[in-house]
């Protein structure tokens, strides 16, 4: 029994916001944010548009590409609804994926978000994939944030990174084979966490630690805090290590890997986990000048890019490795 991806989809919102856009109102410029980041431009979600929104939008193109034509009917076969988000359309419940589950109409189906930040996607594949090892049959895995609706717009050091969008992915349990040759599916995970550098990226305010009280003045929104040279240091470590692990384990090199789908969090990150792996930028798979860091959605829509792109054969060992505020980190490979 492997447990295969058998359709990916992305969605991201319409509007398209530049460094020069963003240079008219801070103080900034597209060379400083091309220099430090790789990031070129983002896109926003309208003002009426939230992450379910996003994640509905992502679910259909998966559905699609697994049913032409017929995204409904399939979405009926779908057992089991895991999102991972970092920014859902209400506090504490109900679920994005009880939002999206409705809204494509599928019936018998649990639903539920994950929390781990940018790792949701893997964590939440791996939820999704532990219930399939229990009886279920197939899975949809949403990946979908808006972050910039919880962004400090007054902090040209964070607000910059972030760009809103959704991926999905149609996990199966299938009666291919997961160990020895012709193996499919995702062979191996990891999933890590250090809470000790929670204070390091979090939402400080509204929740039952820090909440907002009767009569406060409110002088901004929710908003994230991220501590960008403390999370740059544990990401390049976790980066490393998670890929390193991932190899050792399954015994193999980076010459087996035809693709590294990263967290798009910022293109230096890469560059140093690179070099200290010693292999070439080119093993990743790189979006983020188009779309800035979209927490839950980067790996997801990275992916679909990728599997679309035609480079992807059926077979090939790719990877996927990702972190995010918790803190966390996972990884995964993946036999296409
Ligand atoms: N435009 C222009 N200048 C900016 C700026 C911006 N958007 N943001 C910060 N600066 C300035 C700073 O004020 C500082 O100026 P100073 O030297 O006069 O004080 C200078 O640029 C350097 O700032 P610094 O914060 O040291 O930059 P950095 O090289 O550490 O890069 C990050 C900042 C945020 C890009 C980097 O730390 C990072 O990517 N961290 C990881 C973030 C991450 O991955 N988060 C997501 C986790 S899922």
């Amino acid at each position: 029994m492997a447990l295969e991806i058998l359709a990916t989809g992305h969605y991201v919102p319409a509007r398209r916001v530049t460094n020069d856009d963003l240079a008219k109102t801070m103080d900034t410029t597209d060379e400083w944010i091309r220099s430090h980041t790789g990031i070129g431009s983002r896109h926003m979600a309208a003002e009426d548009e939230a992450t379910s929104d996003l994640a509905y939008e992502a679910a259909i193109a998966a559905l699609e590409q697994l049913a032409p034509g017929k995204a409904l009917e399939a979405a009926q076969t779908i057992d089991i609804v895991v999102v991972g988000t970092s920014s859902p359309d209400y506090y504490g419940f109900p679920s994005v994926a009880c939002i999206v589950q409705d809204r494509l109409g599928i019936k018998n189906a649990g639903a539920f978000d994950v929390i781990a930040a940018c790792s949701g996607f893997v964590y939440s594949l791996e939820a999704a994939a532990g219930m399939l090892n229990q009886g279920r049959k197939r899975a949809l895995v949403i990946g979908a944030d808006v972050l910039t609706k919880i962004t400090d717009w007054t902090d040209r050091g964070t607000c910059v990174l972030f760009g809103d969008a959704a991926g999905a992915a149609i996990l199966e349990k299938t009666d291919a084979p997961s160990t020895g040759a012709g193996r499919r599916g995702i062979i191996r995970t990891i999933l890590g966490s250090d809470g000790s550098g929670a204070k390091e990226l979090m939402c400080e305010r509204g929740g039952t630690r820090n909440p907002f009280k009767k009569g406060e003045t409110i002088e901004k929104p929710i908003t994230l805090y991220m501590n960008g040279r403390a999370v740059y240091n544990f990401a390049v470590k976790a980066f490393t290590d998670t890929i390193e692990n991932l190899l050792e384990a399954e015994g193999i090199t980076m010459a087996d890997v035809k693709k590294i789908i990263p967290h798009q969090a910022n293109m230096r990150i890469i560059q140093a986990a690179a070099k200290r792996l010693g292999f070439s930028e080119d093993k990743f798979f790189m979006n983020i000048e188009k779309y800035a860091n979209t927490s839950n959605a980067t790996i997801p829509v990275a992916l679909d890019e990728y599997a679309r792109s035609g480079d992807l054969e059926r077979g090939d060992l790719i990877m996927t490795v990702g972190f995010g505020g918790g803190l966390t980190y996972a990884g995964n490979l993946i036999v296409w």
